[in-house]
């Protein structure tokens, strides 16, 4: 691989000595576009970092940045099945299901329940068109009573399925946010905004906001993160988003990385729950309204993740954390005409 590349990851080309330990395959186009929302919220300083644009396949948004890493690191395990978990709206299944059929991986999801809106439907129906085969287990206990058997159902050439935590959040999974942050970072480099002070960000499963904290250090950012949390079937706090960033960092290390001091606790994360409302995939009066802003500035927002994220957006941006430095959200969410 030539780590000289413009595609090559910028981790690639950062640490040369990864280029051979930790593969890496392109499968959306980079920089995704940084946009200022101009005349949105009290201080005018809104910015938005366009994920939804990232993904080349059927899918787009957070999970296929992941899957940049994870698909390499499923065929050097010789694996061409993985087994993953969601819900039944779950983007990440989605996702892994149509991205990973391109490289010959069949997929399998155990799929539990989620409140059913049309947005759910939707999303339902897609999984079930993309090939995956779908375990619908409906409960976090009965998925767990039902693993042995779905590892067993799904034994390929004598192996075990790779198994994907909900989300993709393994430290391989969060790579794909440690390369967004040094993408952030070089796009400030290059002028293109001014250091932000806060980038927000949804939770669910964890690995966006964890890989953006590891990625924001490596980069050396002052960048604090406020990660909004989406998803009460996972409750993740500060710690667990602290300890899956160490653990990315382990990852990179393990893998030859010279990384050199990292101190992630000095990194600034607030992780609030004020934008969850009765919970997973409820829709809540403030996402509503949110997204209607955003409908005025041409950003589609789905109730689940984006459209609480854009409520926490415009409530720190309102603030004066941060001086007058730009709050940066990350749109997350990457539809695609059917
Ligand atoms: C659109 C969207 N945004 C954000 C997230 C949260 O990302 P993570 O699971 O890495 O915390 C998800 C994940 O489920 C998602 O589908």
């Amino acid at each position: 691989m030539d780590d000289a590349a413009p595609t090559s990851p910028r981790l690639h080309r950062r640490f040369p000595e990864l280029v051979e330990s930790l593969p890496h395959v392109r499968l959306g186009d980079v920089p995704t576009p940084l946009r200022k929302l101009e005349g949105l919220g009290t201080r005018n300083r809104a910015w938005l970092k366009d994920d939804s644009t990232f993904g080349s396949g059927g899918w787009g948004g957070n999970k296929v940045r992941k899957l940049e890493w994870i698909i390499p690191d499923v065929l050097a395990h010789k694996s061409k099945q993985i087994i993953t978990v969601g819900g039944i709206g779950t983007n990440w299944g989605l996702a892994a299901a149509l991205y990973a059929k391109q490289f010959g991986i069949e997929t399998a999801i155990a799929l539990v329940d989620q409140p059913v809106d049309d947005h759910v439907r939707a999303q339902l129906a897609r999984l079930q068109r993309s090939g995956a085969t779908l375990h619908f287990t409906h409960t976090k206990l009965r998925t767990v009573a039902a693993a042995p058997y779905l590892m067993l159902r799904h034994v390929r050439g004598g192996r075990l399925p790779y198994y994907l935590p909900a989300g993709g959040s393994s430290p391989i999974g969060a790579l794909g946010y440690v390369e967004a942050g040094l993408e952030l970072a070089a796009q400030v480099e290059a002028g293109e905004i001014p250091e932000p002070a806060y980038v927000v960000a949804a939770v669910g499963s964890g690995g966006t906001v964890a890989g953006l904290l590891l990625g924001l250090r490596l980069a050396g950012l002052r960048t604090g993160v406020v990660a909004v949390v989406v998803n009460d079937t996972l409750p993740l706090g500060p710690k667990d988003l602290r300890d899956l960033a160490r653990r990315t960092e382990t990852l990179l290390r393990r893998r030859g990385a010279k990384l050199g001091d990292i101190d992630l606790d000095s990194m600034e994360l607030t992780v609030t729950r004020d934008y969850l409302g009765p919970g997973y995939g409820y829709t809540t009066a403030e996402g509503r309204a949110a997204q209607r802003v955003g409908e005025e500035f041409g950003i589609p927002l789905d109730p689940v993740y984006t459209a609480k994220t854009f409520a926490g957006l415009l409530e720190v941006e309102a603030t004066s954390r941060g001086g007058d430095r730009p709050i940066v959200m990350l749109d997350s969410f990457g539809p695609r005409t059917d």
